[in-house]
């Protein structure tokens, strides 16, 4: 690894962006990875992996290697952040940098060290890791220092993670195995079941994210192309915005029963602080047009949705990249 100086990394189940000291972000790709099954050689990543996915021939294998939380193939991995590092590399030859890397908290620690060992493998320095819900909160300008309550929801690809930071620490934790992806397959599931028609991943993220409104009612209609499944032709249906709410609805509510769940277990004095200061949301998925209504509506707490969702976590790990005395150098 030849970088020039020392990086933040946020590899999310969907996305992975890494910033660069002083430099800001550098890479902001889809984690995904297609490889060639034969010669296990390594066809494309990100962006240009995601483009094909869907429409790969039989001898190429695109994968996300996490998956819901949990490392479902390592040497995918492996290979996928060397492919990041190599895109990133400038032409200045400082080596051996220091990189703090920020996790869901729901990884276990084998997970954690797993990534850890590669991306020492990679040539760093040293490897500092990070709960991914600390740095958003830093990254969203939360004061996180101060003897005060700050309730947030990360609400990502596969996995929403919810906590109570206070005093730079996490007081309270808990995380659902859903998001943004769990919807996509929702919405899949959905019609085929009621339509007999099948949809592709990317087909069911489009329609999230724009015709989705969770707490609206929205009778108009959307036309979408998909694959009869009795016929096996192409066909073309026309869905009412509504039904897409109906499909998220069970699997967005278990969300919204966990914030209901973290915020009736915090101590009186933190849920005071909750109360009146709210819960920030973020997370790609924050994006969710309706989200801030009804999570207001269910929770009777003040909701803010974060400016720029997708950068949280990556914006804190550079402010702390920047100011690395943050840090427990020990750690
Ligand atoms: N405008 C939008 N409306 C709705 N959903 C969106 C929008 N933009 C992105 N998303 C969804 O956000 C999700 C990705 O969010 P994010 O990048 O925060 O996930 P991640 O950090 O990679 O995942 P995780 O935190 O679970 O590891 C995707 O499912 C994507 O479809
Ligand atoms: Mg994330």
């Amino acid at each position: 690894m030849m970088l020039s100086t020392d990086i933040g990394i946020d590899l999310g189940t969907s996305n992975t962006l890494i910033y660069e000291r002083k430099k800001g972000i550098v890479l902001n790709e889809p984690s995904i990875i297609a490889i060639d099954k034969r010669s296990n050689k390594v066809i494309d990543t990100g962006n240009n992996a995601y483009k094909i996915l869907g429409k790969e021939p039989k001898n190429i294998k695109i994968i996300y290697p996490l998956q819901n939380g949990t490392i479902i193939d390592i040497d995918a991995l492996e290979l996928m952040i060397n492919e990041f590092i190599k895109k990133i590399k400038t032409n200045n030859m400082f080596i051996k940098p220091r990189v703090l890397i920020s996790l869901s908290a729901d990884l276990t620690s084998l997970e954690k060290d797993v990534i850890k060992e590669i991306i020492l493998k990679l040539g760093a320095r040293k490897v500092y890791v990070e709960p991914s819900i600390k740095t958003a909160a830093i990254g969203i300008g939360m004061n996180i220092s101060e003897p005060i309550a700050n309730m947030i929801v990360d609400i990502g690809g596969t996995t929403t993670d919810i906590g109570v930071l206070s005093l730079n620490d996490i007081v309270k934790y808990s995380y659902v195995k859903i998001g943004g992806k769990t919807f996509d397959e929702d919405i899949i599931k959905y019609i085929r079941e009621k339509y007999k028609v099948l949809i592709g991943e990317s087909t069911a993220e489009t329609l999230k994210i724009n015709h989705l409104n969770v707490y609206k009612e929205d009778n108009h209609t959307v036309e979408i192309k998909g694959k009869d499944l009795i016929s096996g032709l192409p066909t073309t249906i026309s869905l009412e915005k509504n039904e897409l709410k109906y499909a998220i609805k069970e699997n967005l509510n278990k969300i919204i029963k966990e914030i209901i769940h973290i915020l009736e277990q915090t101590p009186p004095e933190l849920s005071a602080d909750i109360v009146e200061k709210g819960i920030v949301i973020t997370g790609g998925c924050a994006k969710m047009k309706g989200l801030l209504e009804l999570i207001n509506k269910k929770t009777n707490v003040p909701i803010f949705i974060a400016e720029y969702p997708l950068i949280s976590v990556i914006e804190g790990s550079g402010k702390l990249i920047n100011e690395l005395k943050l840090i427990d150098e020990d750690q």
